[in-house]
Formats: structure tokens, C-alpha cells, sequence
């Protein structure tokens, strides 16, 4: 397990020779906040930094406390405003994005939402906790992998990192495959049922969908993480139980920060994982990653690679995986199903497509 000393190490030793592309995807508050201003110190100022969230204000709060950008290095800090609910507004914020950069270094995707009580559906028609916690970033990851792709070509560094809950998987857990995306009416059980669906679901997407866009990019690093417990104002809401259960709540809301890490300590490891001073993300490939910034489990694909229709939960093509959610033909599916779901939501519907 990485310490915070070996982390820290690590990160400062982080000194690209080109002007690095960062976005930060929920870089207005909690841990990617603390991740986009630890980046921005480790270099100095010196990158396009593109934070994407809703709070203008948290933004450039945050944004000023950043290094000023030398005069000379074409580097720049700046914010731009979305409601990732719509995978409409994501595609736009995408749009908008490529007219900005023409590569990406480092996607970091930390936007979040976790609820218990409030499981309704979004004006699209998606469930609100895989909206936000897996949807957007699908979105974001498939329509900036050309961005990606640029940025390996120049032989730099090119890194998408999802902050969420890595290593959750196992064989005894397989993906839920009959009720995809959690909206197969009637939505049955008590809200915290559907929530709690949509909270695991969300995790084994992931997986799933990382794991794809590895195989399909080999030289790119595709990371999930699990940051453990952060005192954030997301880990508050979090612990919102509904009214029968408030004791519960206030006992969680009373003891977790004290068993917390700030979102600075988070970031820094999380950073470890993220930053190829790194060794192992150089080269690319997929990668499960704990709170520690700690290995989970990795593949590297060396070419190109079409997952075949193996049901062995925990197994990518195949070797085992601990802690991977997916197997190849549920990641098969569920890749498939999100391609559906976010076009359709987007007005760019794939034609013939359900
Ligand atoms: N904190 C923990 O203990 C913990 C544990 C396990 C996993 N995680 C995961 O780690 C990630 C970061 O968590 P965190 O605790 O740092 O979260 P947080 O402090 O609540 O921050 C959430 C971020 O998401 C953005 N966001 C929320 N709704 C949005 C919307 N509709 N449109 C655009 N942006 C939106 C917020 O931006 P605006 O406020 O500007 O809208 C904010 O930047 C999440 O995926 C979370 O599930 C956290």
C-alpha cells in the first residue's frame, strides 16, 4: 500500500515535457476538487486545466487557487458549466470541449451522486444514480477518445481516471443483466432497494466499461478507483437515510468523518494513480485501484481486442481479476446497452438502434 509520503514522492516527481490537458469532471467540490488544485501545484501552473461542474462560484475559487500559468507556456485555467443529469448537456459540454483542445492528457471523472431516497428518473428517463455516477461518464469517455487518441499519437500521456467504487466485484456478485440501467418496471422494492441496485450497478458498469475501452485502446490508461471514506460534502449526502432511518443517519453522519480522510490525503493517492510518474500506467491498460492508490487488480492488453462471450464473473479475457465486477459477455452487453441508451438520450440516435 502506497503511504502518503511514497505518494506524494511520486507525484512531485511529475515534470511532463509538454503543456498536460487536464479535465476535472466534478472538480467544483470534494475529491476532484482537491485532485485538479494538487495537479495544478505539481506543475507549477503550467497546463490547460478544464474544470466541469455546475458551482461557477466553487470553480473559481478553486481555480484561483491555482499557481499562476507561466506567460509563455499557452497554459490556461478555466470552467465550464454543466448539468451532467442530460447526456444531451454532456454531448454539448463535449462539443464545446473540442473546440477548446484538440488532445486530452488527463480525463478525471469524479462527478457524482449517491442516494438512498431520492431514485427517481431523469427528464430522460435514466435512473438518476447511474446517470450520474455512470452515464455522464460513459458519455465523456466516448465522445473525447479521438482527444485521447491525438494525444498518444504525439507520444504523449493519455489517462482516464473514474473515481467510484473499484474493486467491489466477485464471482459470487455477477452484473444484474435483466434489468438493465434499473429501469425494468415496476421499479419493485422500497426506494433504498432501487438505490442500492443503482449504487452497485453503477460500480460493475464501470468495471465493465473501462475494461472495453482498454481493449479497444490498448495504449491508453483506464482507471476505476475506490477512494475509501473522504470527508466531502458528497459523503453527507450519502448517509441520508430517509426519515425512519434518521438515528441511523445521524450515528453515520456523526462517526464517518472521524474515520475519514480529507479530500487532500484522498487526492493525493488518488493522484499517484492517476500521474505516470507512475511506472506501471505508462504504457497503458486497465487498471483497479484502491483508496491507497494501491493495484486492485490490472490487464494490459497488447493489441486491439474483441472480448469474446465467457460468463466468468471476475474474469477478463481470461485471467482473473480480483475485484472486477464484469465478465466479457456482460461487459459486451453492457457497453452495448449504454451506447443505446446515451444516443438516444442525445438526439443522436444510432440508426436502428432500439
Ligand atoms: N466521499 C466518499 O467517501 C466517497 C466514497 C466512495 C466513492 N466516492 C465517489 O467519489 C466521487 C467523488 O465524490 P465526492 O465525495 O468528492 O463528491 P462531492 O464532494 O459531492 O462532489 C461531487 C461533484 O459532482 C458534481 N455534481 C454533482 N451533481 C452534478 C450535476 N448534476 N451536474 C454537474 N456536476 C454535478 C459537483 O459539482 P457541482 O456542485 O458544481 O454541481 C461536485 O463537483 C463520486 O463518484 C463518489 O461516488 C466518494
Amino acid at each position: 500500500m502506497p503511504t502518503l509520503e511514497t505518494a506524494k514522492a511520486s507525484n512531485a516527481k511529475f515534470t511532463p515535457s509538454y503543456v498536460p490537458v487536464a479535465l476535472f469532471v466534478g472538480g467544483t467540490s470534494g475529491i476532484g476538487q482537491a485532485m485538479a488544485e494538487g495537479f495544478a501545484r505539481y506543475v507549477g501552473g503550467r497546463a490547460h486545466i478544464i474544470i466541469i461542474g455546475r458551482s461557477e462560484t466553487a470553480a473559481q475559487e478553486t481555480i484561483a487557487r491555482f499557481r499562476t500559468p507561466p506567460v509563455d507556456s499557452n497554459a490556461t485555467h478555466e470552467f465550464i458549466p454543466c448539468d451532467l443529469r442530460l447526456m444531451a448537456n454532456v454531448r454539448a459540454v463535449c462539443a464545446e470541449i473540442k473546440t477548446k483542445v484538440d488532445r486530452v492528457n488527463f480525463l478525471v471523472l469524479t462527478a457524482g451522486y449517491t442516494s438512498l431516497i431520492n431514485v427517481a428518473l431523469t427528464e430522460e428517463g435514466l435512473d438518476l444514480n447511474l446517470a450520474m455516477r455512470y452515464y455522464q461518464r460513459y458519455v465523456f469517455i466516448s465522445e473525447l477518445l479521438p482527444l485521447l487518441q491525438n494525444t498518444k499519437s504525439l507520444g504523449q500521456d493519455a489517462h482516464v481516471m473514474s473515481v467510484l467504487g473499484a474493486g467491489k466485484g466477485s464471482p459470487s456478485r455477477p452484473l444484474d443483466l435483466e434489468n438493465l440501467g434499473n429501469i425494468v418496471l415496476p421499479r419493485t422494492g422500497s426506494n433504498m432497494g432501487v438505490g442500492m441496485r443503482g449504487l452497485t450497478m453503477s460500480s460493475g458498469y464501470t468495471d465493465a466499461m473501462m475494461a472495453h475501452f482498454a481493449s479497444q485502446n490498448p495504449t491508453i490508461a483506464f482507471t476505476h478507483t475506490f477512494p475509501g471514506v473522504v470527508n466531502t460534502p458528497g459523503l453527507g449526502a450519502a448517509v441520508e437515510l430517509g426519515w425512519f432511518l434518521r438515528p441511523l443517519s445521524w450515528i453515520l453522519g456523526a462517526v464517518l468523518p472521524w474515520i475519514a480522510v480529507s479530500p487532500s490525503v484522498s487526492a493525493e493517492h488518488m493522484l499517484f494513480a492517476l500521474l505516470p510518474s507512475n511506472e506501471e500506467i505508462s504504457q497503458g491498460g486497465f487498471f483497479l485501484r484502491g483508496a491507497t492508490g494501491d493495484i486492485v487488480s490490472s490487464y494490459r492488453f497488447e493489441t486491439v481486442v474483441q472480448l469474446g462471450d465467457s460468463e466468468e464473473t471476475s474474469v477478463l479475457h481470461g485471467t482473473l481479476m480480483p475485484g472486477y465486477g464484469a465478465s466479457d459477455r456482460a461487459t459486451k452487453i453492457v457497453v452495448e446497452h449504454s451506447e443505446v441508451i446515451t444516443r438516444s438520450r442525445s438526439g443522436t440516435e444510432t440508426p436502428g438502434a432500439a
